[in-house]
């Protein structure tokens, strides 16, 4: 090992060991898109120009050449909107969360309304940070609360300060998870149901744990299967704006 690595101290060696495993991660997601494009391309190709003199067996195969090429471009998409979270530019600012997620549950409602939703947000959710990569966060929360529900959603926000630090909870009465498999929620692809229960890619809650890390906090999830969820956010702590202040 070299001479600089073993007089490192090791929380600055691993954090700098997750910052190579990142960068490799981006370079790789990125670089994989151009050859995938050529396959993407080629097989459209084929299909429009040679698709009538393959029989019925070669276009079901070259369709599904196509199929798993589009799953797959979805993939490097998702992976690299994983990586812009550390990279994107940070604002440090005020950043009401309460509003993110009232405004993350009524786009749900808007675009689902046939399900009834009762979401109750507790005043005075301020932290310190990035609006737009906390919006992400506050929305893979509640979609995960909506999509892991039946039938009515109930979904309630509170807070409460702690010196510095704000602690955000989130609740639904949903679906619930097997508490043994709680850590591995937060990493990437990771799924406990299936999609017919409500699944998607497996990337949300990787991205709002990573939001949560940027911030300098973090995200822990709590279940009981069968009666609902709990994630408890960490994140620096800001005072409610003073509405009279000019
Ligand atoms: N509120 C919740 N209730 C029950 N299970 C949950 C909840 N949130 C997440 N999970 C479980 O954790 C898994 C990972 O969540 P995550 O948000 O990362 O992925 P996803 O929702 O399946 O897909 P994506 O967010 O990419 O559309 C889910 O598939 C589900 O099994
Ligand atoms: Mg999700």
């Amino acid at each position: 090992m070299p001479d600089d690595q073993r007089q490192q101290d090791p929380a600055e060696r691993l954090e700098q060991l997750l910052r190579q495993q990142d960068v490799f991660a981006y370079g790789i997601s990125h670089d994989l898109r151009a050859p995938l494009r050529a396959i993407e391309t080629f097989s459209a190709l084929l299909a429009r120009n040679s698709g009538d003199r393959l029989d019925e067996t070669g276009r079901d195969h070259l369709q599904r050449i196509r199929d798993a090429a589009a799953r797959m471009g979805g993939l490097i998409e998702l992976l690299l909107d994983l990586s812009r979270v550390d990279r994107a530019e940070f604002a440090d600012e005020p950043v009401d969360l309460g509003l993110l997620f009232g405004l993350a549950a009524a786009e749900l409602q808007e675009a689902e309304p046939g399900r009834c939703a009762h979401v109750e947000i507790a005043p005075d959710l301020w932290v310190r940070g990035d609006e737009r990569l906390l919006r992400q966060l506050a929305t893979q929360l509640v979609r995960n609360a909506w999509n892991f529900s039946e039938g009515d959603v109930r979904i309630v926000v509170t807070g409460e300060r702690d010196g510095g630090m704000r602690e955000v909870v989130v609740r639904d009465h949903g679906r619930g998870f097997d508490m043994r498999y709680a850590r591995k929620l937060f990493e990437p692809f990771q799924r406990l149901h299936a999609p017919e229960e409500g699944a998607g890619s497996g990337i949300g809650l990787a991205i709002a744990s990573r939001v949560a890390e940027r911030h300098g906090g973090r995200i822990r999830a709590e279940s009981v299967p069968g009666e609902g969820s709990t994630f408890r956010v960490t994140l620096p702590a800001a005072d409610a704006p003073d509405e009279h202040a000019s």
